[in-house]
């Protein structure tokens, strides 16, 4: 190796010379690869791990700049020429895109280490617009441009040039090498993302400076790029600084040196192309490969994303989906959304689940918004029929508050299916405490006689007290719920409405439950306010004696309650009819006034029964329940009826019926 003995030579001279080992050192040296060197940094320049020396880091109008740290003596004596010298370094360009880049990296030799005052972009962070070309900046650079920029004449955006105290280089040429054994240019791509070698060489007798280029793995090749002669005297400075600048305009790249060599009155010394890191793997062409697999990968899922979201959204849809016509705006604020009902229920839980009726199952909710407490009722619905005359009545209802009734705050309609909001009762249902199940503790005698009262008071509300007549139609003990007071509260008004056609008179069937409905109701189809009389006094017995309507099990004697309190009566024994689960604790004539009054209210001819009205000053003892002997209710007649099945034919005149009780003031009506 001869440029190592030649090193070696000029450390003996050097030494023997005594005292310059450190400048003869400076004069000749080598990197290949940056790690642990000691060079300047400045801008974004940085040395990486792996050893590069990354001058931009892909960010937009950047410089950075790196010197070799100590200043270098380019002048024999302090008004000599400048020596010859020689310089090799190997660059690579990583673009962002595969074929734009911005704007170039050179490198140089300047008096001072201090280019605060430089522009990015064209200017390579070299110069600026005001020093480009000034002879005092004493500055000589190799410029690799990948920007062609008109203002400094550049040949194109592929170029490498000579530049002195300029930008506008003294001579260019496109990038590229003249093939040692064809003689023909070869084009380089600067911005290929690979690595690529240059040397540079001055002649002190000559003044001539060439510059030569080739990809890594080639040989200096014998031609240089660019030849020009210019007496570098009156350039540098002495001492000088060697290192290399780099910007990024608003196009970026990763500009990055992986090695330098300088020698002094010498051929540089070689890079060792082996030692040299490897390039960063964020390079295009690395970039477009982990592109290739990535790409389809990432589509794929985000396609597989866009689905599944659309197909939850979908779903989401279907899930809350509801049904709104027209009619229902004057009852937006009574309508609820479906997911309001959705989310209060927690998805309608069996753990919610209340209880289930005729009509369908009742959930417990508590609305997200107010925290209030709900019972939502899912009405299976088939058709549309009927459905706008119901809601119309049941939210004309739920209007108008009333204490003994249980609230209803609105509705939600879905396709087959009709919600109604209420206010939840805590205690639930009467019927729990009447028949001693679930363990329910029975009530007493006063709360049973109040909740009569409070079930009256609803129900007179309902036929004569709001705006227009409300028919229940379905009053049982399982529709009187238990607010937190222990006051019955009705619910469920006016909702077999839905399930009655109307006044439809072909309409088949009843709406009601078994051993509550009047026997005309069966005749006729018709409900009004005296069926659900019937079906109240159905209920007060029910209350009194702790049993349901049809009493069970016992198939030899009467299974009608009724029948069975009317026949006690007959038998002068109507305080036996009385709840045993009582334990005799009770005001026995409160209970026989009930027990009376449920037989005169369920009474087979409608014109015998009381109204609501009536109902209630008996209660409230206001007027005595009129002498009614057990006899005077024709108790065969109706013995026949109940048993007969409520059979339309069994009372053919029931006008008749007057001449079987006493009705002064009770036939009235109102
Ligand atoms: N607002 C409410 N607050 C608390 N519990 C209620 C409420 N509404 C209904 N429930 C409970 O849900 C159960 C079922 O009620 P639902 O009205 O569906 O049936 P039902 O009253 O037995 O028969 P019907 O369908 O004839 O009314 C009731 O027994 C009651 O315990
Ligand atoms: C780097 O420079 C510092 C002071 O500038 C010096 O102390 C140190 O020895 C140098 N290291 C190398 C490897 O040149
Ligand atoms: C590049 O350097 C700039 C300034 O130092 C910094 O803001 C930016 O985050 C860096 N970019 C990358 C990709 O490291
Ligand atoms: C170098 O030149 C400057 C002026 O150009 C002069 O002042 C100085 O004396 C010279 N020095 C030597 C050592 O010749
Ligand atoms: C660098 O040069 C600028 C002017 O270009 C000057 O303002 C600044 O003080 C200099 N900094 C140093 C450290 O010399
Ligand atoms: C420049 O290149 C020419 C042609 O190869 C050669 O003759 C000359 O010596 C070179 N000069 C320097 C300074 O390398
Ligand atoms: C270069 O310039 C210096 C000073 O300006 C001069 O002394 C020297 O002779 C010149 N060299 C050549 C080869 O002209
Ligand atoms: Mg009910």
């Amino acid at each position: 190796m001869p440029s190592k003995k030649i090193m070696f030579f000029s450390l003996i001279i050097g030494l023997s010379l005594a005292g310059c080992s450190a400048e003869s050192e400076d004069d000749r040296f080598v990197y290949s690869g940056f790690t642990g060197s000691n060079l300047t940094l400045d801008g974004n320049a940085r040395i990486t791990p792996s050893g590069l020396l990354e001058l931009t880091n892909g960010t937009v109008r950047l410089k950075g700049h790196a010197f070799h740290p100590n200043p270098l003596r380019f002048h024999k004596s302090p008004n000599g020429t400048v020596q010859s010298f020689s310089v090799s370094f190997v660059f690579a360009i990583l673009s962002t895109y595969p074929d734009l880049s911005g704007h170039g990296l050179a490198f140089f030799i300047a008096p001072s280490k201090n280019f605060s005052g430089a522009f990015p972009t064209q200017y390579l962070g070299l110069l600026n617009d005001r020093n480009n070309g000034d002879t005092n900046n004493h500055i000589f650079a190799v410029e690799l441009d990948t920007v062609q920029n008109y203002d400094l004449e550049d040949i194109n955006d592929n170029h490498i040039g000579i530049d002195i105290n300029n930008l506008h280089s003294m001579q260019s040429h496109d990038a590229g090498y003249y093939d040692d054994n064809s003689g023909i240019f070869q084009r380089l791509a600067l911005i290929s993302n690979q690595a690529m070698q240059v040397w540079v060489s001055y002649d002190r007798e000559t003044t001539q400076i060439n510059v030569t280029m080739a990809q890594l793995n080639l040989a200096k090749p014998a031609r240089p790029l660019l030849s020009t002669t210019y007496n570098l005297s009156t350039v540098l400075t002495s001492p000088a600084y060697i290192g290399f600048s780099s910007s990024t305009g608003t196009v970026s790249a990763r500009h990055y040196v992986l090695g330098l060599s300088f020698g002094m009155n010498s051929l540089a010394p070689p890079i060792d192309i082996g030692k040299l890191s490897e390039l960063p793997r964020l390079g295009q062409k690395v970039q477009s490969r982990t592109l290739q697999i990535i790409l389809p990968i990432a589509i794929a899922v985000f396609l597989l994303a866009v689905i599944t979201t659309i197909s939850l959204l979908v779903r989401r849809n279907l899930r809350y989906a509801e049904l709104r016509e027209d009619w229902e705006v004057e009852y937006g604020p009574h309508r609820f959304s479906y997911k309001d009902l959705f989310d209060a229920t927690e998805g309608f839980k069996d753990k919610n689940l209340l209880g289930s009726g005729g009509f369908g199952k009742v959930y417990k909710g508590v609305l997200t918004k107010s925290r209030s407490e709900i019972a939502v009722k899912m009405v299976a619905q088939d058709s549309n029929q009927g459905i706008k005359e119901f809601i119309a009545e049941i939210v004309s209802v739920g209007h108008l508050q009333h204490r003994n009734l249980v609230q209803l705050l609105g509705y939600c309609r879905r396709k087959g299916e009709l919600l109604l909001v209420y206010d939840y009762m805590p205690n639930g249902s009467l019927d729990k405490y009447l028949y001693g199940k679930e363990g329910k503790p029975t009530l007493d005698w006063a709360r049973r006689f109040q909740i009569i009262k409070c079930v009256s008071y609803g129900l007179l509300y309902l036929h004569e007290e709001c705006e227009k007549v409300v028919i229940h139609r379905d009053i049982k003990a399982s529709n009187v719920l238990l607010d937190n007071e222990i006051n019955g509260r009705i619910g469920d008004f006016g909702l077999a409405r839905l399930y009655d056609h109307g006044s439809d008179p072909e309409a088949t069937h009843v709406v009601g439950t078994i051993g509550y409905l009047a026997p005309e109701l069966a005749r006729t189809g018709k409900a009004s306010p005296l069926t659900d009389v019937f079906a109240f006094g159905v209920f007060i017995l029910e209350v009194t004696c702790g049993q349901k309507p049809i009493k069970k099990g016992r198939e030899d004697s009467q299974p009608m309650l009724v029948d069975w309190v009317l026949e006690h009566w007959h038998k002068g024994s109507l305080i036996d009819a009385v709840d045993i689960k009582l334990q005799g604790e009770y005001d026995a004539s409160e209970a026989c006034l009930v027990l009376k009054l449920g037989l005169l209210c369920s009474h087979p001819f409608t014109n015998i029964r009381p109204t609501m009205r009536q109902v209630m000053q008996y209660l409230n003892k206001e007027m005595p329940l009129p002498d009614l002997m057990p006899t005077h209710l024709s108790f065969c007649m109706l013995a026949l009826m109940q048993n007969e099945g409520f059979s339309p034919y069994t009372i053919s005149h029931p006008s008749s019926a007057t001449s079987f009780g006493t009705t002064s003031g009770l036939s009235g009506g109102r």
